[in-house]
C-alpha cells in the first residue's frame, strides 16, 4: 500500500479502518509520514491513542509491533536479550556428549539461535511488506534513563550487539509514541517528533465514531449516549469517561435491548462509563437526571 498523498488520504484511509480522525490529527499523520519523522501523541485516557498506530498499520497493510512501557522498562527488554536458559542446556548437552569445542560452542552461543529479539530490534529488521509501524505506548510510565536510551535509538535506528555486530534498519520504522501525560516528557525527545494533543472528540464527531464501531446502534439513542457522555464530561468528576467507555456502553445498553435513555437504565449501567465509586456516588440518582435532562434538550431542533 503506497503512503497517502494527501491529507484527504489519510482521513479515508484510517475511516477505512473504522478510526475517525479529525483533519488536525490527519495533518500530523500525513507529516510524519511525508516527512518520516515519529508521531508524539498526548492525551487523556482512551480518547484512540493506542488505536491510531493499529489504525495506521492496518491500512497500509504494515507490521504493527508495540513496545509497551512500564517502569523499569529497560533497553535488554526493549531491545534483545540472550536466550540463557537455552544457552544453558546447550553448554550442559555439550559437556555431557564430551565434545565441548570451546570455540564453536561460543560462537554458537552468541549466534542468531540465542537472540531473543525485542520491539526495537524486531522493528529495524527489513519486512516485505514495507517498514512496520513502531508503536511505543505509554512512555511517561518509564523512568528517564530510559527515555534517553530511546532517544538515541530513534535517531539512527541502528542497534550494535558486541557478539553479532550492527544492526541497521534498511527502512526506518513509522514510529507513533503514546503518553498519557502522568509526567512530562522530556523536552529532547519531545523535538525529534511531530506533536498532537488528542483531545476529547466533540458531538459530531463521537457520534461518528459510534457510528463506525457499533454500526447496529439505533441513531437516536447513539445521540442521547454521545450527549450524555459530552455533558458527564463537564462535571467535575475524578475520571472522564474517554472515547472507549462510550463505545463500551453503548455495547452494554444494545446488549440490554435499550431504545431509549431513562435515568433508571444509566443508574444501572453507569459502571460502564465511571470507574471510580465516588464519581459513581456523584452521579447516580438525581444528578444522572439532571444530566440526562440536559442532553436531552440539546439535541432538540433549534
Ligand atoms: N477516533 C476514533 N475512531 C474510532 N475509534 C476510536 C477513536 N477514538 C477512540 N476509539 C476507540 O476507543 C477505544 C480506545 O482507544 P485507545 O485504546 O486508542 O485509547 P488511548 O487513547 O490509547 O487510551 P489509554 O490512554 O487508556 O491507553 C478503541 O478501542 C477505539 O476503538
Ligand atoms: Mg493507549
Amino acid at each position: 500500500m503506497q503512503n497517502p498523498n494527501s491529507i484527504d488520504d489519510v482521513q479515508a484511509m484510517l475511516s477505512d479502518t473504522g478510526y475517525v480522525c479529525g483533519r488536525a490529527l490527519a495533518t500530523v499523520v500525513f507529516l510524519s509520514l511525508k516527512l518520516g519523522r515519529p508521531l508524539f501523541l498526548e492525551g487523556e485516557a482512551g480518547v484512540g491513542k493506542t488505536e491510531i498506530a493499529k489504525a495506521l498499520a492496518a491500512s497500509l497493510g504494515r507490521r504493527l509491533i508495540r513496545l509497551q512501557c512500564y517502569e523499569g522498562l529497560d533497553a535488554a527488554s526493549a531491545v534483545y536479550e540472550w536466550n540463557f536458559p537455552a544457552q544453558m542446556i546447550a553448554i550442559r548437552t555439550a559437556e555431557a556428549q564430551g565434545d565441548a569445542d570451546r570455540e564453536i560452542l561460543q560462537k554458537e552461543l552468541f549466534g542468531p539461535d540465542y537472540l531473543v529479539e525485542r520491539p526495537l530490534l524486531q522493528a529495524m529488521r527489513p519486512d516485505a511488506n514495507g517498514a512496520p509501524v513502531l508503536l511505543i505506548d505509554e512512555l511517561d510510565r518509564t523512568d528517564e534513563p530510559f527515555e534517553a536510551f530511546l532517544l538515541e535509538a530513534l535517531s539512527d535506528f541502528q542497534v550494535t550487539i558486541p557478539e553479532l555486530g550492527t544492526i541497521t534498519a534498511p527502512e526506518p520504522p513509522i514510529v507513533v509514541l503514546t503518553s498519557n501525560r502522568t509526567r512530562e516528557v522530556h523536552d529532547a525527545l519531545k523535538r525529534r517528533c511531530l506533536y498532537h494533543w488528542v483531545d476529547y472528540p466533540d458531538f459530531a464527531r463521537e457520534v461518528e465514531i459510534l457510528h463506525a464501531r457499533e454500526p447496529h446502534l439505533a441513531e437516536q439513542l447513539s445521540r442521547e449516549i454521545v450527549a450524555f457522555v459530552q455533558a458527564l464530561r463537564t462535571e467535575d468528576i475524578f475520571k472522564k469517561p474517554g472515547v472507549a467507555e462510550t463505545i463500551d456502553w453503548a455495547k452494554c445498553l444494545l446488549a440490554l435491548d435499550v431504545v431509549d435513555l431513562s435515568p433508571e437504565v444509566i443508574s444501572d449501567t453507569l459502571g460502564a462509563i465511571l470507574k471510580y465509586q465516588d464519581d459513581i456516588a456523584k452521579i447516580q440518582g438525581s444528578e444522572a437526571a439532571r444530566l440526562l435532562k440536559e442532553a436531552k434538550a440539546s439535541l432538540e431542533p433549534g
